[in-house]
């Protein structure tokens, strides 16, 4: 494949600060592919540049790509590696070599006439189940995420129904319990509510046991972690030790039906995460922050036996073969893979191509505003596979 034009653009993400997007275009198609921003980030993530840092890079980087041909994504990706040198794209940028990679993955589907997915999937497609972020406190310091998850697939559609009348019925019951809720959602279109974590935890019980769904919760310990020896809940006052964390988080996921439990500890914890794993499997214990979708600390957590499941954000990596390897690493392993929005997207939506053709278990998404983007599109993509 022969690229003709490449060109950077910037564009605003949800949370109105400025993200990039690429525009590539060959001898036959024209594709856009643009990245997410995160919030609460992980300390081993690959590093984004400013938007005005990664546009002087790119033009050193941009008559690189007019001048060759590519034949398949590893080239591309190798490519990207190449020009950057560094293991955490700090040279380049992982959201410019992401905005490349995608872009070029987008190009070579296109060429061939193929969705994403279908370009990727070599028979593997499936539909994955859906994880949506019901109340939530992006960036509070506190438990970030209450989730809602079905127990088994029928199919995506059912599922989502499911979820979707379970967020609209947990918001009556928040306008009955908590005098101050106002329907106000966080920066994923997760209510907002002053009830405390206990109090959160019994409306969602009510509403699982209803819709038949089970209960997740994205500590993002890291983000309560004091770097010493505490974990302090902004919201919750609790001032917790790491064996206190260890005890509340296995209390909590026998009490309540809670199937999921992501970053339950800070990022670098192997061990706390490998003791809730074993008491509490066959939940699902997940590493976000703790894997940074890298190979290398997914190998660490596979020999310890520390998570039962994975989150996937091509963006904490920064190209598409890397998001490859890790999913595939995973998958050898028995380990459930969970492709994840950011708390900042865009209008793009490759990560449901990424999830269905990789064949990812589940895709962590939100229920409104800008969030149904992703869930539509993963309607459309059901429908093409049950043709
Ligand atoms: P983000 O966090 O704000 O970094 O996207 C999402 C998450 O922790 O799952
Ligand atoms: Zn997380």
């Amino acid at each position: 494949m022969r690229v003709k034009r490449i060109k950077l653009r910037e564009i605003f993400a949800t949370n109105s600060k400025k993200t990039l997007e690429i525009e590539l275009e060959t001898e036959k198609v024209r594709v856009r592919s643009s990245v997410p921003l995160g919030t609460s980030k992980g300390k081993f993530e690959a590093l984004y540049l400013s938007t005005s840092e990664a546009a002087s890079k790119f033009v050193f980087i941009k008559n690189k790509f007019l001048s060759q041909n590519f034949n398949s994504q590893e080239e591309v990706d190798d490519f990207l590696h190449s020009l950057d040198r560094t293991e955490n794209f700090s040279e380049i940028g992982a959201n410019l070599a992401l905005a490349i990679s995608s872009a070029f993955l987008k190009a070579f589907a296109a060429e061939n006439h193929q969705e994403v997915f279908e370009f990727l999937s070599k028979e593997k497609a499936k539909m994955p189940r859906p994880i949506c972020n019901i109340v939530g406190f992006k960036g509070s310091g506190d438990v970030e995420e209450y989730l809602l998850l079905p127990v088994h697939q029928t199919s995506f559609r059912e599922n989502m129904e499911k979820i979707m009348q379970a967020y609209l019925k947990v918001a009556e019951l928040l306008k009955i319990r908590d005098p101050s809720f106002s329907f106000t959602k966080d920066l994923e279109s997760a209510w907002f509510t002053r009830l405390s974590l206990i109090e959160i935890l019994k409306i969602l019980t009510k509403v699982s046991n209803e819709f038949l769904l089970k209960i997740g919760l994205d500590f993002a310990a890291s983000h309560m972690w004091d770097g010493k020896q505490y974990y302090s809940y902004s919201m919750n006052n609790y001032i917790f030790s790491t064996q206190d964390q260890l005890n509340f988080v296995i209390s909590l996921a026998r009490k309540f039906p809670i199937f999921y439990i992501e970053d339950p500890f800070n990022q670098e914890d192997f061990v706390s995460f490998s003791v809730a794993n074993k008491q509490l499997s066959p939940k699902l214990i997940c590493g976000d922050d703790l894997l940074a979708t890298n190979v290398k600390r997914l190998k660490d957590a596979i020999d310890l036996k520390a998570i039962s499941s994975a989150i996937v954000k091509p963006n904490q990596i920064g190209t598409i073969s890397d998001t490859i390897k890790f999913v595939k690493l995973a998958k050898e392993n028995k380990i459930f893979t969970i492709m994840s929005h950011r708390s900042a997207e865009t209008d793009d939506n490759l990560i449901c191509h990424l999830a269905v053709g990789l064949g990812c278990d589940y895709i962590k998404v939100g229920t409104s505003g800008e969030r149904v983007s992703k869930i539509n599109e993963l309607l459309r993509i059901e429908e093409i596979l049950n043709k």
